[in-house]
């Protein structure tokens, strides 16, 4: 891991931070617009730490649409998510309206407030499900992280919100030091779409075959992969509680 470095919001202008604010590309108008936009928001520094990095500087995550940091604001520490200069989106406003309404069912980090370039919300201290399964072989504990994934995908879908990208959701879903999941990146989810959370979600997790699957099986014993299919199939048609049931059933019996 590289070292963990704190700037303060104004000497976000020097390289190589200047980058990172405005990743990939900065130029001297935009850096100095984002300066006052992050004072705005009230975040007094910006701390450089985690297992991805920009420019070598170490950050929490990036993907198409930002690259996530630690902020400091009112004496707490929150995590930033930076709107790329390149990314295919105007503004983070539809994101965060997504994020609430997940919050509104207790899924996702807390939203704390958003600009255009700007998302702040709960820092969320953990690994990655791929790293997590890779360190807990016990199966108690990777039951109850599977089946507290599963319960919030079964809310999601009952309130109508289709996160999008929980089929491929390796960095999607994270764990924290207690033992609890947590999704994030609502960037493609949308209230239009019927939503496919807990039929995605089994996939990657039982019936895909890929490395979390394969992980997953390793502990909790390989599954009965017609039930799951089946019961999905039920549940997709009429997404009642009983036939989630059945799915958690298929899942962990
Ligand atoms: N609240 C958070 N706390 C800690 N890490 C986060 C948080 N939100 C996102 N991350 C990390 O940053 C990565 C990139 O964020 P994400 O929202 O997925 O960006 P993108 O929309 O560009 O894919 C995530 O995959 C995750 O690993
Ligand atoms: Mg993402």
């Amino acid at each position: 891991m590289k070292t963990a470095q704190t700037v303060l919001t104004e000497n976000l202008r020097e390289e190589p931070y200047a980058s990172v604010l405005c990743y990939p590309k900065a130029s001297e108008a935009e850096v100095k617009g984002r300066i006052v936009e992050l004072r705005e928001h009230g975040v007094k520094a910006v701390e450089f730490a985690g297992e991805a990095s920009a420019f070598n500087v170490p950050v929490l995550g990036k993907g198409f649409v930002g690259v996530v940091v630690i902020a400091h604001l009112n004496g707490q520490r929150v995590a930033l998510k930076i709107r790329r200069v390149d990314a295919d989106r105007l503004g983070l406003q539809d994101e965060a309206q997504m994020l609430s309404k997940a919050n509104a069912v207790q899924v996702g980090p807390r939203l704390i407030g958003v600009s255009s370039n700007f998302l702040l919300m709960q820092l969320i201290d953990g690994a990655t499900l791929p790293e997590w399964l890779d360190a807990h072989k016990e199966q108690a504990h990777v039951r109850g992280v599977v089946n507290e994934v599963l319960e919030q995908c079964w809310r999601l879908d009952s309130a109508g919100l289709d996160h999008g990208e929980l089929s491929k959701a390796p960095k999607h879903i994270i764990v924290d030091k207690q033992l609890q999941p947590w999704i994030v990146d609502f960037e493609s989810a949308s209230v239009n779409r019927k939503p496919a959370n807990v039929t995605s979600i089994c996939q990657f997790l039982f019936t895909s075959g890929g490395g979390v699957a394969k992980a997953v099986a390793e502990v909790l014993g390989a599954r009965n992969r017609e039930e799951i299919i089946s019961a999905l199939r039920t549940y997709k048609h009429d997404k009642t509680r009983k036939n989630f049931d059945s799915v958690l059933q298929a899942c962990f019996s």
